[in-house]
């Protein structure tokens, strides 16, 4: 079941209000440290008095802004909100359609009243793709949609790094790590593991065969793996020319077999 609406989840060690910003139901998030109050605001890319709003209604101490990707729907109200907040830091990769006050690519440690957040690399969606990790809980942007991902068919995307990062990042955290997607409901690292066919694929190597042919641009390409998506739709993992992967919306490709 989607999740499409505004909701508040209370955990041992945050509090977070996770909004649903526009039509392609991307998430942004107000993130509250429970020992002390302390506020994060994590990819506003849209209903910018409704995040400074949920903010100042728990008391208004943002320290950071956090953006995880360069894309329009996750980042397009950070001025608003940034200009509110004046106190607040603007985290996020530099090289984007916004200036970030604390420049970020993989590896900082920011300090959030009694936790921390740990700045990560996970490219694959997008190259400089980072995501926030509030232990045990990880704000991973459109790295991954709940038993499924982001697609990697865009400019800079790759899913070698994507599947690289769900070894090397992902695959040691421990089962209950929450993970908040880009879009849609959040997860958990246990759930991923188990049922997220493409990180199946990552994690095991790809099936002896395909599962599916589709059409995609004109070619017929072995389908790997579909995905069930966020918006009621599938993605599917396609195998190109010389072992070459991308991950697309259905939307993209027509079915042959
Ligand atoms: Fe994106």
């Amino acid at each position: 079941m989607n999740r499409l609406r505004d909701d508040v989840l209370i955990t041992h060690e945050i509090t977070v209000w996770q909004f649903v910003l526009n039509d392609l139901l991307t998430n942004g998030f107000v993130v509250k440290e429970n020992d002390t109050g302390a506020l994060a605001i994590v990819d506003p890319g849209a209903r910018a008095e409704d995040l400074i709003d949920a903010a100042e209604e728990w008391g208004g101490d943002v320290r950071w802004i956090l953006v995880t990707h360069h894309h329009g729907d996750h980042c397009a109200a950070l001025e608003t909100v940034a200009e509110e907040f004046e106190d607040a830091e603007v985290v996020g990769p530099p090289g984007g359609p916004f200036r970030p006050s604390r420049p970020v690519s993989g590896g900082e440690s920011l300090e959030f009243g009694a936790r921390s957040i740990q700045a990560c690399a996970t490219p694959g969606h997008s190259p400089e793709s980072v995501s926030y990790e509030i232990s045990p809980h990880v704000f991973v942007g459109d790295f991954l949609f709940r038993l499924g991902s982001g697609r990697t068919d865009g400019p800079g995307a790759s899913t070698e790094d994507l599947f690289r990062v769900v070894r090397d990042v992902f695959e040691d955290m421990a089962a209950d790590v929450v993970l908040w997607c880009g879009h849609g409901p959040p997860s958990t690292i246990g759930e991923e593991r188990k049922r997220n066919p493409f990180w199946r694929i990552a994690l095991e190597g790809a099936p002896g065969e395909a599962v599916g042919a589709v059409d995609y641009r004109g070619s017929r390409v072995p389908v790997l793996a579909w995905a069930d998506d966020y918006d009621g739709g599938r993605k599917a993992l396609l195998e190109l020319d010389e072992g070459r992967r991308v991950i697309v919306p259905g939307s993209q490709v027509r079915v042959l077999e």
